[in-house]
């Protein structure tokens, strides 16, 4: 079975063509970066137009790719939520009216959901029940997961998501939008000199809370002549708090849960010290650590079109329905037992 697809729910177009045996046929993204750039954040309006312009496109250029002809698809999947509404309705839209047009079924498929099966498409994934670390612009969750759609919710960010903190520090230190990457890369440079907390982590609980760093950041500046020296101590010293903060909250759900198998996800898990900190753990916990390539830990195509696959598989369709939902809690997600 050949599915498209479709993720257009914030700042990038991105669409892929999956077979559910033959594995990821082909995949392209557009990233609406230089368009936000200059506003040093996601402009809502502007994303819609972007992906209005962007997104036919793409899918001729897959299609093509895949070396197919659109009757040779047999489903869509797109992002139903959660994400900035315009964007979302250009996508469900775009994906309905292809699949009436071409008599197919079609699914709204959940953006975390997506990042979470990601790590389904290397050559070696993860195998069900284990507990999922979600470190996104929007998210940060720590999930129990026993099957497809069957999430517990653990524990979650109390206020800022990772991706967020790291955004949102990048800017204090004057770095352009989109932060995250761009502060990695300051870190790298950077050395131990201050000591920020680790938020949470002195209390019993898998709750995380990141905007405190934001004033440790603030502070840690103004105690200094912000010289790019300074700023890469300090980025560091940020990696290092949020890669010691996750590392212990994922310990804790590994021993809670006693699963041995963590997976990780979501824009934030491109993170090479965030990655190394989480790997060290998992080897001293006697556990098994799963990461998505990089390129599909950020918003991609190819993870829409796995976890729309195997919802279609199990034969889950949606009507005619334009639907779209900003906000959309995993936990009401069907389990693929429930047709
Ligand atoms: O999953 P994603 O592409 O989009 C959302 O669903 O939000 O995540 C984007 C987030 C942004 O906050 C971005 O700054 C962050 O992931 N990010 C990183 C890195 N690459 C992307 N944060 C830290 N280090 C990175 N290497
Ligand atoms: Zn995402």
């Amino acid at each position: 079975m050949y599915v498209l697809g479709i993720e257009s729910s914030c700042d990038e177009t991105a669409v892929a063509v999956y077979h559910t045996t033959k594995g990821l046929i082909a995949h392209t993204l557009y990233s609406q970066i230089p368009t936000h750039k200059e506003y040093g954040g996601v402009v809502p309006e502007l994303a819609s137009r972007d992906h209005i312009r962007k997104l036919v496109p793409l899918i001729k250029t897959v299609v093509a790719d895949a070396q197919l002809n659109p009757s040779d698809i047999d489903g869509i999947a797109y992002t139903a939520g959660p994400g900035l509404m315009g964007a979302l309705l250009v996508g469900a839209a775009t994906a309905r009216s292809l699949a009436w047009a071409w008599q197919i079924p079609a699914i709204g498929v959940h953006h975390m959901e997506g990042h979470l099966l990601a790590p389904m498409l290397e050559d070696n994934p993860p195998a069900f029940p284990f507990v999922a670390l979600l470190i996104s612009g929007g998210h940060t969750m720590l999930i129990e997961v026993r099957g497809i759609g069957e999430y517990h919710l653990l524990g979650e960010s109390l206020d800022d998501a990772a991706g967020e903190a790291f955004d949102k520090t990048a800017k204090m230190l004057g770095l352009e939008y989109p932060g995250g990457p761009k502060l990695a890369e300051l870190a790298s440079l950077g050395q131990e000199r201050f000591k920020f907390p680790r938020p949470m982590t002195d209390r019993p609980g898998l709750e995380f809370s990141f905007s405190g760093l934001k004033t440790f950041t603030m502070n840690a500046l103004h105690a200094t002549e912000q010289s790019p020296q300074d700023k890469a101590d300090i980025a560091f010293a940020f990696q290092i708090a949020v890669a010691e903060t996750l590392s212990i909250k994922c310990k804790r759900a590994l021993q809670q849960t006693q699963l041995k198998t963590l997976v990780v996800a979501g824009g934030v898990s491109a993170n090479l010290v965030i990655r190394q900190h989480l790997q060290k753990m998992v080897e001293k916990e006697a556990a098994q650590i799963y990461f998505p390539r990089p390129e599909f830990c950020t918003d991609n195509g190819a993870m829409i079109a796995y976890a729309g696959s195997q919802r279609l598989l199990a034969g889950q369709t949606q009507n005619l329905e334009i639907f779209a939902r900003p906000r959309w809690p995993m936990e009401q997600l069907l389990s693929l037992c429930s047709g």
